[in-house]
């Protein structure tokens, strides 16, 4: 019997994704935010209660890093009480839960990948809020799988990419931190990589769903490593390297041509950003290829396939329909 899946986040970045590739392994639930709103528990306990899923696969999330500074009651209660009550209540049913963490666990002081083992120490309310979910999962005994992945993009939704070809159609120059080291990763690819392993875990069920020694924290970013000033720069380079006309990209520059912005590196100071951002959060990703065969490919040929027709055609096919 196919498994009932209940998905949050469907309009969001990853979850879009999801919501596309989840109905190939079962019956996807994905209720929007006004019938699933994770800052209401009583809510959250009845749509859980009735749909009675055996997967949960949370890719909602307060994900507004700077926003979270001055709303941290928010982001705490979407980021941490929202998980914790979906993953008691999974824990009463046997279900599993999926969720998304972030890099940002991180303070950003280390100079080579970050371990799922290494303390975290987060500097910032969206990093404090994310931890807190993350524990809050861990200690609700319920099966899990916890994603972190870093600096999330895809060719909708508010992110850098976006919002760099947007700036590029309104400056001449623009200025870029290039102090600040990590992996760009599109939500395409977490959510192939997500899906992946659940078709891998569902092949396998017999009595369970997910062996005790699976269930964890792993992370799940693309390879390699960049700053956001040379993230930048190879936006640029892509966009005027795509030829053919991408929906998308006309959209993001409001059909306006990309005139040869210059960009410039600056530094975290010279930013003056009043959200700290770590420095460095490099993940190491060996333990999500050694328990699952997954890797993702590295971050600049993430970003070539966004500008590539191949994978935007101009007629998609029609999206496989759930409710
Ligand atoms: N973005 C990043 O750079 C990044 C980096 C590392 C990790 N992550 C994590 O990855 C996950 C997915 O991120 P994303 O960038 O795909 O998210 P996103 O594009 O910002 O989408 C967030 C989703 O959460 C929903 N949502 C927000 N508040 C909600 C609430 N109170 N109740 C129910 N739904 C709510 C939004 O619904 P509406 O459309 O109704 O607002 C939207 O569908 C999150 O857990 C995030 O913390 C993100």
């Amino acid at each position: 019997m196919r498994p009932t899946i209940l998905l949050t986040g469907k309009t969001g970045q990853v979850g879009s994704e999801l919501h596309r590739l989840l109905p190939k392994l079962g019956e996807v639930l994905a209720p929007g935010r006004k019938d699933l709103d994770l800052l209401d528990p009583a809510q959250i306990r009845r749509v859980m209660q009735q749909a009675k899923p055996q997967w949960i696969v949370n890719a909602a999330g307060y994900t507004a890093v700077d926003a979270a500074e001055s709303d941290q009651a928010n982001a705490l209660a979407i980021n941490a009480e929202g998980p914790r009550l979906l993953a008691l209540e999974a824990k009463k049913n046997g279900a599993a839960l999926v969720h998304f963490s972030t890099d940002y666990v991180f303070e950003g002081l280390k100079m080579v990948p970050y371990l799922e083992t290494d303390p975290t120490n987060p500097i910032n309310a969206y990093g404090r809020s994310k931890l807190a979910g993350e524990q809050a999962i861990r200690d609700s005994g319920a099966i899990h799988l916890i994603f972190r992945t870093s600096w999330l993009y895809a060719t909708h939704g508010r992110n850098f990419l976006l919002t760099v070809l947007r700036l590029a159609t309104e400056r001449q120059e623009l200025k870029i931190v290039d102090d600040q080291i990590g992996a760009p990763t599109c939500a395409a690819d977490v959510a192939a990589a997500t899906t992946t392993i659940l078709a891998a875990l569902m092949a396998g069920t017999k009595s369970q769903l997910i062996s005790p020694d699976l269930s964890g924290t792993y992370h799940m970013t693309a390879a390699g490593q960049t700053t956001w000033y040379e993230f930048a720069s190879a936006i640029l380079d892509e966009a005027a390297r795509a030829t053919r006309n991408l929906p998308w990209l006309a959209s993001a520059t409001n059909g306006r041509p990309l005139p040869a912005a210059r960009v410039l590196p600056i530094s975290t100071e010279e930013f003056r950003s009043p959200t700290r951002r770590p420095a460095y959060s490099v993940l190491s990703n060996a333990c999500l290829k050694e328990a699952f065969g997954v890797t993702l490919p590295d971050w600049r040929t993430q970003l070539q396939r966004c500008f590539s027709p191949e994978r935007f055609p101009a007629n998609p096919p029609a999206a496989v329909s759930s409710r």
